[in-house]
């Protein structure tokens, strides 16, 4: 098990402070949940390590918000002789574990980073596969195109390359509909029981583009999510990314409770947003929402979408002051392509089968390119 960069993990913590002292000096941020415990209901639940001490006044509420809302981090607590229903809690984290109020700091610190470590390691898809997630900022940003373009220049990256498209919009899913695709994924059948999800159910449930990128999409469901499960979307997730080299998920904008931990094991996610300021600044605070999830795996990336497609017009947006604005990195520029884009969905067809000399094309195969060989820094903007 790989020790976790103690620089990139967030300590959520409500213990006397001789005990939290020593994961100050670790590094990474610590957040003082002292605050929050009188009333968690109403608050976001920070942290990928959180540390909970049973003595402390609100410590029991605190720790079933925890167990309900974020079930992915790892969780430590403190105690002696603990009532059922805290034991019970525990059992729901990706990874947890007690120490007696005896412990001493060191032994807090030890059992963080293990803690940190296994979270991980619970949560993260099964193999060797790359999983990259896409997320909008605001509705219609074009989370849908970029998922199917992606997974199309993956493939024509590589031929050989087993890709999968997921997506996660079970209830109105669009995926299907813009590759005139079969929508087989049964997602109440799936999650009735995720224990039975393998390689051969997911098959069955994967449809087959002619060019060979397969597509897990149900058809348009109402009450979907409601039938849902954390288990089974996970399992199905997992089980996906032991089947093909590349997962591709196209994830809704609203928050379920699968969301948080997907998010925070992928190995990219791609927040994208048009080209106005109320999505630029959604944009950043949702890339900051996605950081704070992700310990030890790259921060999220934004990707600004349907950017002027002529190269004058380009250069008079300015990127630079978007960036100071919102106090973050654009990472790339994907360009503006409505009848190319129009064409592909009223034919049922990838942007790249339909005019694969698209600017929409060639920016998403450059961003491909960009991640697959791990260096973001050095993309240029709006690559023509
Ligand atoms: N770069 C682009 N250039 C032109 N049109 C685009 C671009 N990206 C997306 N679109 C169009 O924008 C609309 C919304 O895109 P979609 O992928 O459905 O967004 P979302 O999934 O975020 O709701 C669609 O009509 C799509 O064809
Ligand atoms: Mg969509």
């Amino acid at each position: 098990m790989s020790r976790p960069d103690a620089s990139s993990i967030h300590w959520a913590v409500l213990a006397h402070p001789g005990l939290s002292a020593p994961l100050q000096q670790e590094g990474g941020l610590v957040t003082d949940l002292a605050g929050i415990a009188g009333d968690p209901s109403g608050n976001e639940l920070p942290g990928s390590v959180v540390v909970i001490d049973d003595r402390l006044p609100g410590a029991h509420a605190l720790l079933e918000a925890y167990a309900l809302r974020r079930p992915d981090v790892g969780m430590l607590l403190i105690g002696d002789d603990l009532p059922a229903q805290a034991v019970r809690a525990l059992f729901r984290f990706a990874a947890s574990d007690v120490l007696a109020c005896s412990a001493t700091a060191e032994m807090v610190q030890t059992a963080c980073q293990t803690l940190a470590a296994k979270a991980r390691k619970e949560t993260a898809p099964a193999s060797g596969a790359t999983c990259w997630a896409l997320r909008g900022a605001v509705g219609g940003a074009g989370v849908t195109t970029l998922a199917i373009e992606t997974a199309f220049a993956m493939k024509q990256r590589q031929p050989t390359w087993q890709v999968c498209l997921i997506d996660l919009n079970l209830t109105d899913g669009m995926s299907a509909a813009f590759l005139d695709g079969q929508k087989k994924l049964d997602v109440a059948g799936l999650c009735a029981a995720p224990e039975r999800i393998d390689s051969t159910l997911l098959r069955a449930y994967a449809w087959e583009h002619e060019k060979g990128i397969f597509l897990l999409a149900g058809p348009r469901a109402p009450l979907a999510e409601e039938v849902a499960t954390r288990d089974g979307i996970l399992q199905l997730l997992d089980v996906a990314c032991g089947m093909f080299d590349h997962v591709v998920v196209d994830l809704p904008r609203h928050r379920t409770p699968w969301t948080d931990p997907i998010l925070s094991v992928v190995d990219e996610v791609l927040v994208v947003s048009e080209l106005t300021v109320p999505s630029l600044h959604a944009a950043g605070d949702l890339c900051r929402e996605v950081d704070a999830l992700r310990t030890g795996v790259a921060p999220a990336k934004l990707v600004l979408n349907r950017m002027f497609a002529k190269r004058s017009h380009r250069h008079s947006f300015p990127v630079d002051k978007a960036e100071r604005a919102i106090h973050r990195k654009i990472d790339f520029t994907i360009r503006s392509d409505w009848d190319s884009a129009r064409m592909a969905a009223n034919l049922g067809m990838p942007i790249a089968q339909v005019k694969a000399r698209s600017p929409l094309v060639k920016d998403i195969a450059s961003l491909v390119e960009t991640l697959v060989e791990g260096t973001s820094d050095t993309q240029e903007r709006g690559a023509a």
